[in-house]
């Protein structure tokens, strides 16, 4: 035995993503509940976000979103060897969404299993993934941020409502010759004292789904909006420092940040703290609101291919969300 860990070079081969067709404007939410397009574009950055159909759940936009990924990495889908699903808006509680995902792709040779990290599911699992391809365990994986938020959000409730929006992004990453893209360094983060910041109090073994807390919203996203925003650009302006230092760049070597798509205020006060441009920013929450574990994997796909940047640039992700949680990544594209 060479006694030397295996550790092989991990790219992005392709990406894709889905959004459903049904589009909410903020003026359709000002019918329902009592706010308006002025407050919530200049409080969020949203004008509008994508509320999928009654059949359509989590699975069937994950698997949409895969199959443009998979098509772009020129892999089969019964040649795919793992697959991850990060998502809170799971079609059933068990089994995993990512067994849906596996059997709708025909990945019928797929270990699949999905990861709850909220906002920044996208991104463990890419570190996850990443860390079971550099170590041979895998050849590759299909990673998937996937939700269906329009079902667990209470539309009662103006603070939440206007948020929220469905959709999925997928990225197929696979060990790479040296020539090729490379993933350079990872890092997640988790705040278990911060539970209460950003919830769905409800429908897990600590409250079952009863009629009288259905009644009372309590199967539906709750938020302390003003302190999560405050943890986020913290958080995030962290952990994208911290991969940016482990893959040796400067801010100016930097050809594009993809943060979590929450809050424009958020975006606009990270940028300004890693010294990086805004026109280097990608943003897209104006369309689609802030979609979860989808957000991050829906902007990479939607910036690489409008040619935000081009093979060889450094990109940065970065994400925060419930838990508390947090990721990012630094990518040699
Ligand atoms: O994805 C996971 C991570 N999530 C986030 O990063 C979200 C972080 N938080 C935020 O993005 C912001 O805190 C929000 C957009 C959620 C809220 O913005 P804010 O500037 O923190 O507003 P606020 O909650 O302090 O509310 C200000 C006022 C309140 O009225 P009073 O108390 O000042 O009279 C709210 O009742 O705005 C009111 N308000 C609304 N008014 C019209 C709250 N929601 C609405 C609404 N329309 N939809």
């Amino acid at each position: 035995m060479s006694g030397l860990a295996t550790n092989y070079q991990v790219c992005i081969a392709g990406t894709g993503s889905y959004l459903p067709d049904t589009v909410l404007t903020n003026e359709d939410l000002a019918k329902r509940v009592e706010t308006s397009d002025e407050w919530i574009f200049s409080r969020t950055g949203i004008r509008e976000r994508r509320i999928a159909a009654e059949g359509e759940f989590t699975s069937h936009m994950a698997s949409k979103a895969a199959r443009r990924a998979l098509e772009q990495a020129g892999l089969a889908a019964d040649d795919v060897q793992l697959i991850i699903v990060a998502t809170i808006t799971p079609d059933t509680l068990t089994p995993a969404t990512a067994c849906y995902v596996q059997q709708q792709l025909g990945a019928s040779r797929a270990v699949a299993f999905d990861i709850s990290a909220a906002c920044s599911g996208f991104l463990y699992a890419m570190k996850i993934s990443k860390r079971l391809i550099a170590a041979g365990a895998y050849e590759n994986a299909l990673i998937i941020g996937a939700e269906k938020l329009s079902a667990f959000v209470n539309w009662e409730d103006r603070t939440t409502c206007v948020l929220f929006g469905d959709g999925a992004g997928a990225a197929v990453l696979r060990r790479a010759e040296p020539d090729e893209g490379e993933i350079l360094a990872t890092e997640m983060g988790t705040d278990g004292n911060l539970t209460h910041l950003l919830n769905i109090p409800g429908g897990g073994s600590a409250c079952p789904i009863t009629s009288t807390n259905v009644g009372n919203h309590l199967a539906t996203l709750a938020m302390q909006g003003k302190e999560v925003f405050k943890h986020a650009v913290n958080r995030m302006k962290e952990a994208a420092e911290m991969v940016i230092e482990r893959a040796g760049l400067q801010p100016e070597d930097i050809a594009c940040v993809i943060p979590h798509q929450a809050n424009l205020r958020i975006i606009d006060a990270i940028a300004d703290r890693l010294a990086v441009p805004n026109e280097r920013v990608f943003v897209n929450l104006d369309k689609y609101g802030n979609t979860s574990a989808a957000a991050v994997a829906i902007a990479l796909d939607e910036a690489s291919r409008s040619g935000a940047f081009v093979r060889g640039d450094k990109i940065v992700l970065v994400v925060f969300g419930a838990g508390l949680t947090w990721a990012a990544a630094a990518v040699r594209w």
